[in-house]
């Protein structure tokens, strides 16, 4: 559904929450397969020790919920490199919510993160993409956006916002020559999870999730979700009638 990618040497990769988890992983698999690149986050300290000995590396801090700020960044790459040939959008937070601990401050800090931030960095990057008429941007957004799940009350709706987005964008982009990639990842061990008190379903570490975000990019795939033992069942349950949808959520999860 998209071009392929047999070589990421050379190919100019800018990583937007870089410092952590999921991307720090993803952008350490890429330096080590030759890729340039720009990692972004807050925590320049984190991005440093990501970029290790690449010292041809752009590092540039930001905060993607900062419209300048992204668009700075931007700038600064752009003087660099010409142009970039894919944005990896991975930033993203997550707090435990329930309707009986709404707390509207923090849903508004979910969602300026996970929402208002890619929408930041879409500014910054579309109109770059749509001239160059090449490139991608994948989206990391969340298997807990497919369909409502307890403990996920603005994280779910955020990620469900981005899945929508990467639908439309794989539309309106993909015949101007530009790919895009949808990253459903399910539990994946890393500083946002390591709250978690329950016993997470098929849990896979960072490195193995970058692993499998890279694949799905090189085979050119739209919705690349892992891992498939745990992200087809919900994906499956997506297709029941509500009836038995909630049934069967509250059987699995006892909430
Ligand atoms: N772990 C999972 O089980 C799981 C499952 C599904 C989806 N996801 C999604 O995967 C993505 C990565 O999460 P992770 O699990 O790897 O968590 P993580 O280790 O906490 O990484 C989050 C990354 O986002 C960056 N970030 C957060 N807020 C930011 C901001 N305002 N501006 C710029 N960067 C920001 C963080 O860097 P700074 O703090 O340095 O800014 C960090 O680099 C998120 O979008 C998350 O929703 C994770």
């Amino acid at each position: 559904m998209n071009p392929r990618i047999s070589d990421w040497r050379g190919l100019r990769v800018w990583v937007i929450g870089a410092s952590s988890g999921i991307g720090a992983e993803t952008a350490r698999a890429l330096l080590g397969r030759g890729a340039k690149l720009a990692l972004s986050a807050r925590n320049k300290d984190g991005l440093l020790t990501v970029a290790a000995f690449h010292y041809d590396a752009l590092i540039l801090p930001l905060d993607i919920t900062d419209h300048a700020g992204v668009i700075a960044a931007r700038d600064r790459i752009l003087a660099s490199w010409g142009g970039i040939d894919l944005v990896l959008l991975v930033a993203g937070t997550y707090h435990r919510m329930r309707a009986d601990d709404f707390d509207l401050a923090v849903a508004e800090r979910m969602m300026d993160t996970n929402l208002r931030g890619p929408l930041n960095c879409l500014d910054a990057v579309l109109p770059m993409l749509l001239s160059q008429g090449k490139g991608g941007i994948g989206i990391v957004a969340s298997i807990a956006g497919l369909s409502g799940l307890p403990n996920a009350l603005i994280y779910g709706p955020t990620k469900a916002a981005l899945i929508n987005l990467c639908e439309s964008l794989y539309l309106d982009l993909r015949p101007r020559g530009i790919g895009v990639y949808l990253i459903d990842p399910g539990f994946v061990e890393t500083p946002l999870t390591a709250g978690n008190e329950f016993k997470m379903p098929a849990l896979i570490t960072a490195s193995a999730a970058a692993n499998e975000l890279l694949r799905g990019i090189e085979r050119g795939e739209f919705h690349i979700h892992f891992p498939k033992r745990f992200t087809n069942w919900l994906r499956l349950l997506r297709l029941l009638p509500y009836r038995w949808y909630f049934w069967l959520i509250h059987k699995a999860t006892g909430l």
